[in-house]
């Protein structure tokens, strides 16, 4: 195959990208009044306004000339397939199963593939099924207080113990969706193996209202399984030995690893080899999010994701949110030079989604290897982070508009708030507006001259002050429009973006689903951990870390 860079579309995008360079999105608005209409989609109760990048009717039909030649509707079949997608570990990526309706014959979602035949999605609905029952069951008995613990007590307080895919899913749904949640317990999060996260989950909690859960495909990372020991230890001490039975749930892919830490196989929910951890959320992974809001919007968690996968499935590319935003992230990335995206969801509920769709963008495509084991050619993964607006106005915007870097920019908001404060917010969405406005216009100087003598800036002052209230605009942004943030359009949020890695890797002709950096990063603590306690050292280390391992063992000594 030829080299991603020598294809015939991406060399057409390139020569593209030289005879467009100097255009700017003023023109582009100005030259095109339906430019708005042209460059923005709706599907359910999403909107996507991607008028604000710097592209143009050619530029979209070349990316889609690219999206074809990577094939990616081949990818797309087979993922939905359950064809071994997932290269490096031989599994498929079936997450799409996890939210299809259970109404399946065993296989097909009727996300057809819009040629009338069904994904089969590897077959894997009549375990998803039994696994999605068991989830209602589970989650209905705790809010209900059915729930009981070793002394009769129903649950008040529910402790996640997980990390990474583990938890970052989990945690922001819980946090977007806390509107919706009844009656039932408080829901705590433990993902960091440093000791003041645990010690400030388990402050001021009993041990007979307090139910773990244990959530690690695996179940061998070490955070996971250390901040599950010292809550094991924590029970055991005020409930005794057999206390573990009734206060411990785990998801995991290892059930005997469950038993052996003493959970019952009955309070073992499942994942699978072929669910990736960043895209677990709808599986077992889950279970918090249906405690904290019940199992029948849990459901409606999950039908928007597989509204999002129908649309994926279904619409033709050029008119497929996924697709969309995946290609226009190449072109920001690859053919404009910005190595940063920026997740700006204008609403507090969305606070954890910055952090999730970081590990999704960067965990998936942060690679640096093809599918086929060859030096990846192109792009892959931008640097994603972000920050609720308009905390993020006063964080890193400056940077945004002023700065060297190109950032593109992904704006995030619902029209509907249901905080009861009046008239804040208009103004949190006038403030959402303008910075997308403000980055894609810029400031020109006239408009710099006149904003100062507005503000009666005048003579020596004014001299100083222009070149720095002149901003070259064009910086490239997103805007996404939700009607209301509820579990529906959160689950077509995440799975849109869930989709959006999948094209750009398609492209990328990288493997999304796999994680082999993270892996070796784990495998180097283990021997360091062993001299940290005390073991010889192994000299296999650099100076530096020789050093510092050194000086941490001269140094106070862990409290016990
Ligand atoms: O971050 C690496 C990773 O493997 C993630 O993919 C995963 O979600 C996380 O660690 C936790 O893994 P586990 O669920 O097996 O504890």
């Amino acid at each position: 195959m030829a080299s991603l860079k020598s294809s015939p579309a991406w060399k057409a995008l390139k020569a593209h990208q030289k005879e467009t360079a100097r255009a700017h999105m003023r023109d582009l608005f100005a030259e095109d009044p339906g430019r708005f209409e042209a460059f923005s989609l709706a599907r359910g109760g999403l909107f996507l306004d991607y008028s604000k990048n710097r592209i143009t009717a050619e530029t979209m039909a070349l990316l889609m000339d690219l999206a074809r030649e990577a094939d990616v509707e081949g990818w797309r079949g087979k993922m939905a397939a359950g064809d071994p997608v997932n290269a490096s570990e031989g599994r498929a990526a079936l997450h799409m199963a996890l939210r299809a309706p259970l109404g399946g014959n065993g296989g097909g979602n009727g996300a057809g593939d819009g040629n009338g035949t069904a994904p089969n999605l590897g077959g894997v609905m009549p375990a998803v099924r039994e696994a999605r029952e068991k989830i209602g069951l589970m989650a209905e008995a705790v809010r209900q207080g059915q729930w009981t613990g070793e002394t009769g007590k129903p649950v008040e307080t529910v402790v996640h113990i997980g990390t990474g895919g583990s938890h970052q899913g989990p945690a922001m749904a819980v946090a977007a969706l806390r509107p919706f949640r009844r009656s039932g317990p408080d829901i705590r999060f433990v993902a960091n193996v440093d000791g003041q996260e645990i010690t400030n989950a388990l402050d001021g909690l009993a041990p007979e209202t307090t139910l773990f859960i244990v959530a690690s495909k695996t179940f061998a990372t070490q955070e996971t399984i250390t901040n599950a020991l010292t809550a094991r230890t924590w029970l055991m001490d005020a409930l005794g030995h057999d206390a573990v039975q009734k206060h411990f749930i785990a998801v995991t892919a290892d059930a005997k690893a469950a038993t052996d830490f003493g959970i019952r196989a009955e309070n073992t929910l499942p994942v699978w080899d072929w669910v990736g951890g960043r895209t677990s959320l709808w599986s077992a992974m889950g279970l918090p999010v249906a405690i904290a809001i019940g199992q029948d919007r849990f459901e409606d968690l999950l039908a928007g994701a597989h509204d999002m996968d129908r649309h994926f499935l279904e619409a033709p590319l050029d008119a497929n949110m996924p697709v969309i935003l995946g290609l226009i992230g190449i072109w920001n990335i690859d053919f404009l030079g910005a190595g940063a995206l920026a997740i700006l969801p204008y609403d507090e509920r969305l606070a954890g989604l910055p952090g999730h769709l970081r590990q999704l963008e960067m965990e998936s495509n942060g690679k640096s290897v093809t599918r086929d084991g060859g030096p990846a050619q192109a792009g892959t993964a931008p640097v994603v982070f972000g920050e609720t607006g308009t905390r993020s106005q006063h964080a890193f915007h400056q940077a945004l508009h002023q700065g060297r870097r190109l950032i593109a920019s992904d704006f995030i908001a619902a029209l509907e708030n249901p905080a009861p404060a009046p008239g804040h917010h208009r103004i949190l969405l006038a403030h959402f507006l303008a910075q997308s406005e403000a980055l894609m216009a810029g400031q020109t100087k006239s408009e710099a001259k006149a904003a100062m003598k507005a503000d009666g800036v005048k003579g020596a002052d004014a001299k100083t002050q222009l070149p720095h209230r002149v901003f070259e605009g064009n910086r490239p942004s997103n805007t996404l429009l939700l009607d209301r943030l509820d579990p529906f359009t959160l689950g077509q949020l995440i799975a849109l973006y869930e989709h959006k890695v999948f094209v750009q890797a398609a492209v990328w002709r990288i493997n999304p689903f796999d994680q082999w950096g993270v892996e070796h990063g784990k495998n180097l603590a283990g021997p360091i951990l062993a001299e940290l306690l005390g073991g010889d050292a192994t000299g296999s280390h650099s100076a530096s870390t020789r050093g510092l391992i050194g000086r941490i063992k001269a140094g106070k000594a862990e409290t016990a």
